[in-house]
C-alpha cells in the first residue's frame, strides 16, 4: 500500500534563501544546531550536499527502533526548486517501510515570502498497515519553521 501525507509552512523568507539551505549542507548544520532533540544530529558519511550524497542521523536519545536512519539525496532540481531524500536503511526502513520518500519543494510567494511544501511518500506490505500511524509531518514542519526562523532573525551562521 502507498501513503502520501504533505504540509505547507509558509515562511517570510524569500524563496531563493530557503532554496539555498534546503538545497546544501546548510540544512544539516540548521538541524544539528537548533534541533538535535528534536530531528536528531545528522552526519554526512559521503558527499557534499549534492546527489547521491549519504547522511546517517542518529535519533534523539529515547527514540525507539534501532535509533538511526541512513538516507540518500536523489534530487536536488535548482530549477523547480525540489529536493528528495530516500530513506535506505535503519528508522522507517527498520520498521518494515519498503520506501520512505522525503520531498521539500520551495514555492515564491512574493520577494520577502514562500511556501515549503514538505511530503512524504511511503509504501508498506498491507500487512504491517497499522505502521502508517506513525508517518506524520510534525517533524518536516518543525525544520521548515526552523529554516524559516533561522533566515528572519538573521542569527549569525555557527559556521
Ligand atoms: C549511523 O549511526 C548509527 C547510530 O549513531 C551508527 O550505529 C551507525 O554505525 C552509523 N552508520 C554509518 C554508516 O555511519
Ligand atoms: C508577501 O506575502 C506575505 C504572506 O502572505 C505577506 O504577509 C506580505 O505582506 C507580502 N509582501 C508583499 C511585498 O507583497
Ligand atoms: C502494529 O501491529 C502489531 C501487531 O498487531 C503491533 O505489534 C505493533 O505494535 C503495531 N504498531 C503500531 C505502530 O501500532
Amino acid at each position: 500500500m502507498h501513503g502520501l501525507v504533505a504540509v505547507n509552512t509558509v515562511v517570510a523568507a524569500s524563496a531563493c534563501s530557503v532554496w539555498d539551505v534546503y538545497s546544501t549542507l546548510q540544512v544539516f548544520t540548521v538541524i544539528n544546531t537548533f534541533l538535535p532533540n528534536v530531528l536528531g544530529t545528522v552526519k554526512v558519511v559521503e558527499g557534499d550536499g549534492h546527489v547521491g550524497t549519504l547522511i546517517n542521523v542518529t535519533f534523539p536519545p529515547g527514540t525507539p527502533g534501532v535509533g538511526y536512519m541512513k538516507e540518500i539525496i536523489t534530487k536536488v532540481d535548482n530549477m523547480k526548486h525540489v529536493k528528495e531524500t530516500k530513506a535506505i536503511e535503519g528508522g522507517f526502513i527498520a520498521q518494515g517501510f519498503k520506501r520512505y520518500i522525503t520531498q521539500y519543494k520551495i514555492i515564491e510567494k512574493n520577494f520577502t515570502s514562500s511556501i515549503i511544501r514538505s511530503t512524504i511518500e511511503y509504501e508498506l506490505d498491507h500487512k504491517l498497515a497499522n505502521l502508517t500511524s506513525v508517518v506524520n509531518t510534525k517533524l518536516v514542519q518543525k525544520l521548515a519553521e526552523t529554516v524559516g526562523k533561522y533566515l528572519t532573525e538573521k542569527t549569525p551562521p555557527p559556521y
